[in-house]
Order: C-alpha cells, then sequence, then structure tokens
C-alpha cells in the first residue's frame, strides 16, 4: 500500500476512545500530524497523545463538539493556529440518545441529527478550505443501523442514513477539487457507546457467533481500512462504503 502521510495533517473526531483513538494512532504511525478532537474525555485524549508522541508521532488534544457550531468554529481556530493546513478528516464522533422512535423528542432528534449526521457536512465546510489544492480526504463511519433496524437504534438509524447520504453527496462535489469522501460500514464492536445502546450485549454475542471471520469487529480493523482510504491506492475510490464486519451482514 502506498501510505506515506508524512507531509500531511489530519483531524479525527472523537479520538480519545475506540474506533477514533485507534484511527489516530495509525495514521500518526504512518506519519501524519494527527489532531485527536475530543467533547468530554480531556484526560484520555491527551494519553492519546502521549502515546503517539512516544512511538515518534506528532498529535495535539483539541476539544471541540461536532453538534456545536460555535464550539467547530473554535476547534477550527485552533487547527489554523497549530497546523495552518489540513488534509484528512475523519468524522468519526458520533452521538446519538437511544430509545424508541415512539418515545423520542425534538430534542433527542436535534442533538442526535446535529452530532450524527450534520457534523459531516458542518466539518467538510470548515475543512476544505484548508485543503491543499488537488488532495483531499474525507470518511465518515457509519453502522448496520443506517439500513437496518437495531434495537433502540432508531434515531442514530436515521442519523446514519443521512450521513451515508451526505458522504455521497460530499464525494461527487469534492472530487473534481481531488478531496476523495468516502465511509466505513463497520460492524459490532465493543466500545462505549456500543455499549450505551439497550440490546449491546445480544448484538456482540450474535456477532461473535455469526460473525463468518470468527470473531467481532476491533478498532484496529476499522483504523487499517481508515488508513487504506486514505492511501494513493485508494485514488479512484468515491463515495462508497467499505463493509468491514467480518462478513456478518451478507448472512441471511
Ligand atoms: N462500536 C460499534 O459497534 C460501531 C459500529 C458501527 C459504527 N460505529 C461508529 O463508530 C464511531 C465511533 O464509535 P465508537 O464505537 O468508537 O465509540 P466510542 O468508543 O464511544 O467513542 C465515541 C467518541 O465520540 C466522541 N464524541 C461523542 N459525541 C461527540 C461530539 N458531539 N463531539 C465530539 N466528540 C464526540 C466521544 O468523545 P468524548 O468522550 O470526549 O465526548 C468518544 O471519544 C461512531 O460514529 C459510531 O457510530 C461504531
Amino acid at each position: 500500500m502506498h501510505l506515506n502521510l508524512k507531509d500531511k495533517n489530519a483531524l479525527v473526531t472523537g479520538a480519545a476512545r475506540g474506533f477514533g483513538r485507534a484511527i489516530a494512532l495509525k495514521l500518526a504511525a504512518n506519519g501524519a500530524a494527527v489532531v485527536v478532537n475530543y467533547r468530554r474525555s480531556k484526560i484520555d485524549a491527551l494519553g492519546v497523545v502521549e502515546e503517539i508522541e512516544q512511538l515518534g508521532g506528532r498529535a495535539i488534544a483539541l476539544r471541540g463538539d461536532v453538534g456545536d457550531d460555535a464550539s467547530l468554529d473554535r476547534l477550527f481556530d485552533s487547527i489554523k493556529e497549530e497546523l495552518g493546513t489540513l488534509d484528512i478528516v475523519v468524522s468519526n464522533a458520533a452521538f446519538g440518545i437511544p430509545g424508541t422512535v415512539m418515545e423520542s423528542s425534538k430534542r433527542y432528534w436535534d442533538v442526535t441529527m446535529d452530532a450524527s449526521a450534520r457534523s459531516l457536512v458542518n466539518l467538510a465546510q470548515r475543512a476544505v478550505p484548508l485543503m491543499p489544492k488537488g488532495w483531499g480526504r474525507i470518511i465518515s463511519i457509519t453502522s448496520e443501523g443506517g439500513t437496518r433496524v437495531l434495537d433502540g437504534y432508531g434515531l442514530m438509524g436515521a442519523a446514519k442514513s443521512a450521513l451515508e447520504a451526505l458522504t455521497r453527496s460530499l464525494a461527487v462535489e469534492l472530487a473534481p477539487r481531488g478531496i476523495l469522501v468516502n465511509g466505513i460500514m463497520a460492524g459490532a464492536a465493543d466500545t462505549k457507546s456500543l455499549r450505551s445502546i439497550p440490546g449491546a450485549e445480544k448484538m456482540l454475542q450474535r456477532a461473535i457467533e455469526r460473525t463468518p471471520a470468527g470473531r467481532a469487529v476491533e478498532p484496529e480493523d476499522i483504523a487499517d481500512v481508515a488508513a487504506f482510504l486514505c492511501s494513493e491506492d485508494a485514488r479512484m475510490i468515491c463515495g462508497q462504503f467499505i463493509v468491514v464486519d467480518g462478513g456478518l451482514s451478507i448472512l441471511i
């Protein structure tokens, strides 16, 4: 794989733990200077920065709530100040209020959509002006819930569907500028956000028992594919979702 990110700056949202942490570590290991974004988990984010630095990489922890425009403005002001330019954005952070659609409220809808779907638009609008001419990468992370019904995941499923549509539209809008926009459809992995869904334990157990590849997804599985999407080998992949679930979703 042609992956030399030595002159690239990357922003990974929600990078204090889970998939985001693994993606930040992977991009940094391949030479990128990484913004480890967090919302609440400052200590964990600083831990990720320390881990990257101990491996000889470059990273900085910056706060920013992806569901809040003013907070994102401050995050991008800091990015401009600290790094000047941005080449890669991994829109990984998501936040949703679990529960049934019937019991949801407008506030739940707004919070979930803002943090998990509109965040991609907000990130792209702020990041693209910082991207150099002719090269850029934007990656979103979706789940099976974007196309299928998962218990307690109704609003989040709607947000993931919207995120997928936005990924495709942005891919078409930005491809002429050399910016590739793609996504990863991740299978169930044992992270804090999965544990917040009511049926999480059952979902994980099902994934472990039924996945043809014999295990649930690990954050590193997602990080490796994110790195591939940043490589030159992915240059003609545009507006696609790579399914990383060990084959679970192709079963009846
Ligand atoms: N785990 C799975 O099974 C699975 C499957 C498919 C897709 N995904 C997707 O993968 C992505 C990462 O999830 P994960 O499983 O790695 O979850 P995780 O370990 O719980 O991490 C989620 C991260 O998102 C951050 N975050 C949440 N709301 C934010 C906001 N408004 N602004 C900035 N950061 C915010 C959290 O940071 P703070 O703690 O600082 O708030 C946290 O670091 C999500 O998009 C999720 O939907 C997960």
